[in-house]
Parts: C-alpha cells; sequence; structure tokens
C-alpha cells in the first residue's frame, strides 16, 4: 500500500480534523453497491476478472504486435487512453531493444499533430488498437478513419488482421464494425467508467505491447485492493480522501499533485481526469492541477508560496530511485558545488522534497505526501488503486455521484450541431 502522510496538513485541521467516520461510511457506500452510481463499480474487481477472461487474449494480441510491428498506435480519449499512457511514461519512458513505439492519436482534434505522428510513423509497420468505450466519440473515430485507410493501402486485404478494438461488449458502432470485419475485440466492461478502466484491456494491452509485465501488475493490483479493504483510520484512501475534503470545507477549493519524477507527467493527467470528471459536479468539486517538480518551482512556485490562499499540495514521492547518480569530487571546486560531493542526486532530490514541502507549508499550503516504494509495476498498480478508491470514497464523501460525467455532454452536443451531424439539435 501506497504510505499517506499528513504531517504537512494537520496544522490546517480545525480541532475535530479529517473526518474519518464519514470516509468509513462511504466505503461502505462503496463496497455495499447501495450509492450513486453503484452500476459503475465493476472496477473493483477488475484484476480477478481480467484474469479469468482477457488476460490470455490480451497477451497474445501482444506477442502478435511486438513480434511484427515497430508501432502500435493507441486511438482514444480521456479514459480510453489516459492510463495507458500514464503507465507507459512511468514505467517504460525509453523503450528498449525490441519494444514498439506507442503513439497516442484520437485524442484531439488537431492536424498538426495528426501529421506529426503519421510523419513520425513513417512506413513502419505498425498495429493499430482503437479504444472507445461508446464507440461513438468523434474524436478518436476520426482518427480511427485516417489510420483505416493507411492500414489499408499498407496491408490490403491483411488491414483487417492489424486492428484491434477495446469497445463495449454489445453495441454502439465500433462494436458493429468489429463484429463485421472480423478485428481481434476486447471489452470496456458495462460497469467499469472509462476513467477507472485502466486496470481492463483499455490500459493492459497497449502496457503489454509497451513491455510492461501486466501479469505483476495485476497480481499488485488484487492484492492492493485487498488491503485497502481496510476499514480503518489507518487506510491510506481514507486518510487522503477525508484530508482533501476538510482542506476542500475550510476554502482550499484547488489541489496540485506534484511528483518529482518527470516521468509522472501522464500519470498525472490520468489523476486530473479521475478526480476532476469524478468530483466536479453539482456546483462542487476540488480542481485538479499539477506541477512537475523540481522544474514547476522555477514557474509556478512563487503563486504556490504566495499567491491566492486556496492551494492544497500533494506530492507522489518514490522513495528508491532507479538510478544512482553519485555527485562529483573537483579538486579546484569553481563551482562552489563541493559541499554536494560524494552524495546520490537521489539524495540531493529528497532533500530538496522536504525543503519545498516546509517552504509551502510555512506559506500556507496545505501538504499531503503519497509515498510509494518504487516506479515499477507494483508502485503503478499501488497508485491505480489507491487513487481510484479515494476517489471514490472523496466523491461519496461529498454526496455527488463519482461515476457519472453528465457535462462532457454539452459541448459535444454543441459540436455535433455545428458541423452538421445529421440529426443534431
Ligand atoms: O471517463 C469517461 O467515461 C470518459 O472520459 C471517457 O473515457 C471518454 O469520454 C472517452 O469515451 P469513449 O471511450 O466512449 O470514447
Amino acid at each position: 500500500m501506497v504510505k499517506v502522510d499528513l504531517s504537512g496538513a494537520g496544522s490546517f485541521f480545525t480541532a475535530a480534523g479529517p473526518d474519518y467516520a464519514l470516509a468509513g461510511l462511504a466505503h461502505e457506500t462503496l463496497s455495499s453497491r447501495s450509492g450513486l452510481g453503484a452500476e459503475f463499480t465493476g472496477w473493483l474487481e477488475l484484476p480477478q476478472r481480467v484474469r479469468e477472461t482477457e488476460l490470455e487474449g490480451i497477451l497474445a494480441a501482444a506477442s502478435l504486435i511486438r513480434s511484427r510491428s515497430k508501432a502500435l498506435v493507441v486511438i482514444g480519449i480521456g479514459g480510453s487512453y489516459l492510463g495507458a499512457r500514464g503507465a507507459i511514461e512511468l514505467l517504460k519512458p525509453i523503450p528498449g531493444p525490441g519494444d514498439p513505439r506507442v503513439f497516442f492519436v484520437g485524442n484531439g482534434l488537431s492536424p498538426d499533430a495528426l501529421g506529426d505522428t503519421l510523419e513520425q510513423l513513417g512506413d513502419a509497420d505498425f498495429d493499430v488498437n482503437v479504444i472507445s468505450k461508446s464507440g461513438t466519440t468523434l474524436e478518436p473515430a476520426v482518427s480511427f478513419r485516417i489510420f483505416r485507410e493507411l492500414l489499408q493501402k499498407k496491408y490490403g486485404a491483411e488491414a483487417d488482421a492489424h486492428i484491434f478494438a477495446t469497445t463495449d461488449a454489445n453495441k454502439g458502432v465500433l462494436k458493429s464494425l468489429a463484429q463485421a470485419h472480423g478485428w481481434t475485440s476486447f471489452v470496456v466492461p458495462d460497469d467499469v467508467g472509462g476513467r477507472f478502466s485502466v486496470l481492463s484491456a483499455v490500459g493492459l494491452l497497449p502496457m503489454a505491447v509497451a513491455g510492461i509485465d501486466i501479469v505483476r501488475v495485476l497480481d499488485a493490483a488484487e492484492a492492493e485492493f485487498k488491503a485497502m479493504d481496510l476499514r480503518s483510520p489507518e487506510n491510506p484512501a481514507w486518510q487522503y480522501a477525508a484530508a482533501r475534503q476538510h482542506l476542500y470545507g475550510k476554502g482550499y477549493g484547488v489541489e496540485i499533485l506534484g511528483c518529482y519524477e518527470p516521468s509522472f507527467r501522464f500519470m498525472a493527467e490520468w489523476w486530473k481526469q479521475l478526480y476532476g470528471e469524478s468530483e466536479g459536479k453539482d456546483g462542487k468539486g476540488i480542481f485538479p492541477a499539477s506541477v512537475e517538480f523540481t522544474a514547476d518551482l522555477h514557474s509556478m512556485g512563487q503563486f504556490i508560496q504566495s499567491g491566492p490562499r486556496m492551494l492544497m499540495e500533494s506530492v507522489v514521492r518514490f522513495t528508491q530511485s532507479r538510478r544512482t547518480c553519485p555527485f562529483p569530487v573537483e579538486e579546484e571546486n569553481a563551482d562552489g558545488l563541493n559541499y554536494l560531493a560524494g552524495r546520490d542526486l537521489a539524495d540531493i532530490c529528497h532533500v530538496a522534497a522536504d525543503a519545498v514541502r516546509d517552504a509551502h507549508v510555512s506559506g500556507g499550503v496545505p501538504n499531503i505526501v503519497i509515498e510509494v516504494p518504487r516506479r515499477d509495476e507494483e508502485g503503478f498498480a499501488a497508485l491505480v488503486c489507491f487513487f481510484e478508491l479515494a476517489c471514490a470514497i472523496s466523491g461519496y464523501m461529498s454526496g455527488v455521484n463519482p461515476f457519472n460525467q453528465p457535462g462532457v455532454e454539452a459541448y459535444k452536443k454543441n459540436m455535433f450541431r455545428m458541423l452538421g451531424k445529421p440529426g443534431a439539435v
């Protein structure tokens, strides 16, 4: 399990402190499937379910793609791509020899971004994993048509064998197309919403293609969900959910998630969607933002330290680095850095993180530390399970349905009408 350290938040709490009793009730509401959106809580069992159903197929598809292609083009938006991208950038920032490159498209409508990907792809052999639960989202659908055409030009009659569709089990345009063309298909389960789907084929197939050990991820995730069923204020998910709701009640309406590993950037994007879409509704919600440390201390540090006091800060810290980097001694010491000589960069980074926490706390920013041992499959699984569970608990504590996203439809309605989609009003 991750460890949550609230010592940098304690001085901002009222005497009563975070409401762990309410966190416990919210946890019970979730596990008894008696709350709003209970029909979308299947993510709690995804690790076991995937092992019993699609794991073999996912591994077989990944090994086929790895053996024949230099690239996988993943087409999806929101929950249909952020988890996989977060995992791959966190765990495999540099592809190993033999790892196909994984490109993410269909997460916007920029012709430049699409063209850049096509240019990078060149004439490399590639496969496509199109991911859309509804099967009707415009952004991925537009990219998919373009990449299908490319596949047809490149592989002719074999094009269909290069398409892997991850979509609803029974309905939607993508499902119908997959059936009609015989594409290898995987399922986004009915009871799992996009932003909670990273431990299904949605996240697992791209991760496996990138060379991530998804069996390790699933094993760790199953153990994590079990461990976090703990009904006590010792549960890190309760601690995080209750602390942020307590601080929200005191006027801290923005949460910045920071990390000292640049490879965490897309995990933070995944987290923003998870919390933003789950909590931001009914006129309520903590606005999720992200920062990359130490880089952003030189851009956002001023605002964090002394701007309006509405920020709470959560920082993910990996206790062990993957690499070592001892800082060299230099006889002349012309740069005056010999006071650091002999120390490892990891140690210097940890000290910097402590210094930043103390500075921000003294500047009026409550600080929550989320500690993870390593940047590996187990660490990734621990973060996913922790953030998902805490998100559901936090959402129920604030009285919203954490599993719907009615607000996302507003722009779609306008866009379809303005683009002239038949039947759009
Ligand atoms: O969390 C969600 O449900 C959404 O963010 C979806 O993942 C996103 O809108 C993409 O939808 P779809 O997978 O249906 O294309």
